[in-house]
């Protein structure tokens, strides 16, 4: 029985979460279940061994495990509780029709919840994690100003662009500012990001964001969403709040893997279809270092776009890569009326926070 047999047959949504998102489902579920204010903790694990191990690598017998005897985060890492205070809207923002667009973002550091309750000292674009989502028409001139707000140097990179990055792509320093123009040649669904080094530090405190660029001749009408897929790397800081881990980030063991940088907030809120409404999902993948391998538990992905230009097409896939730096457009349609978690099917990371739900309805 896989996964989704088992949550059309047998399972009611607290334990189907409970699969899909593993030890970090169990959140959900803890709310699920009415508890307010309890949250299941995310983060390392005891490992089962021999046949315990075994049997808890079936998802059947996953499935009839409680979620009560979900073990703690390990000592020291962050622990999720509550809910989130804010949500970040995946909704694609509406189109400019005007072809000469003028963009500012302002790098700035931000207090960010990363889970519930756990709030991080962020480096950003714009105060949020990821940044504005940036949306764009192919052929469109770009008129960019990056304002440095922050601490320390830092600069913009844009995956849809094609300009020198020894000059539009330098650091700037505090209250500095940097201009340039650039037009949008490829459509596709982009990464952003601040460039300066480490770049692995930078990316991983919070700088970076998703650029939607439409081609030219526009998509079919569609319901459209934005996820930044992620991770996070924690120490506790002096203020009692989180700092970014470089020894962590370099060992690429995160405290959470995410969506639109907080996890499991699509849970909380989950995202609305309709039955056989078409969605599009506009994913890119922030990293800054592991792959996601994109999937929509009890869906199938019509058609996808690798990089989200409409010229690249793969039909009737279950699953898709997508590298750090990459990006994938997802189309498909839900017939039947339910629940349906997105995920890495990383389930290592999955069970750190990437599970969100489309809720058809
Ligand atoms: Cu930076
Ligand atoms: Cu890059």
């Amino acid at each position: 029985m896989n996964t989704t047999e088992v949550l059309r047959t047998a399972m009611g949504r607290r334990r189907f979460l409970g699969i899909a998102g593993g030890v970090a489902a169990a959140g959900a579920v803890t709310a699920a279940c009415g508890t307010a204010g309890e949250y299941e903790p995310i983060g390392p694990t005891k490992a089962p061994s021999g046949n315990a191990a075994q049997a808890a690598a079936s998802p059947t017998a996953m499935a009839s495990s409680d979620h009560g005897a979900m073990p703690p985060a390990g000592a020291g890492r962050p622990s999720p509780s509550g809910k989130l205070a804010s949500i970040y809207d995946a909704a694609l923002p509406p189109l400019d029709p005007n072809p000469n667009k003028v963009i500012v973002l302002e790098a700035k550091d931000a207090l960010i919840e990363a889970a519930a309750g756990v709030k991080v000292n962020a480096w950003s674009f714009g105060g949020t994690v990821p940044g504005p989502v940036v949306r764009v028409r192919q052929g469109d001139t770009i008129d960019f100003t990056l304002r440095n707000r922050g601490t320390m140097g830092h600069s913009i990179d844009f995956h849809a662009a094609q300009t020198p990055w020894n000059i539009n792509y330098k650091t700037i320093l505090p209250n500095e500012e940097i201009h340039f123009t650039w037009k949008a040649n490829y459509p596709g669904a982009f990464m952003y990001h601040c460039g300066t080094g480490p770049v692995l530090q930078h990316i991983a405190n919070g700088m970076y964001g998703a650029i939607i660029v439409d081609p030219a001749e526009g998509w079919r009408p569609a319901r459209e969403y934005v996820l930044v897929e992620s991770e996070w790397y924690l120490t506790k800081g002096a203020d009692g709040n989180w700092d970014g881990d470089f020894a962590r980030m370099q060992a690429a063991t995160p405290d959470f893997v995410v969506f639109n940088g907080a996890a499991l907030q699509y849970q909380q809120q989950p995202l609305a279809a309709a039955p056989g409404e078409l969605i599009r999902l506009h994913v890119v993948n922030a990293g800054p270092t592991l792959f996601s391998a994109f999937h929509t538990i009890g869906a199938i992905f019509d058609r996808v776009y690798p990089d989200g230009n409409p010229a690249n097409v793969l039909r009737g896939m279950q699953t898709y890569t997508i590298p750090p730096g990459g990006g994938a457009t997802f189309e498909l349609e839900i017939p039947d009326v339910g629940q349906y978690p997105f995920v890495t099917h990383s389930f290592a990371y999955t069970g750190l926070g990437a599970v969100g739900i489309i809720d058809v309805k």
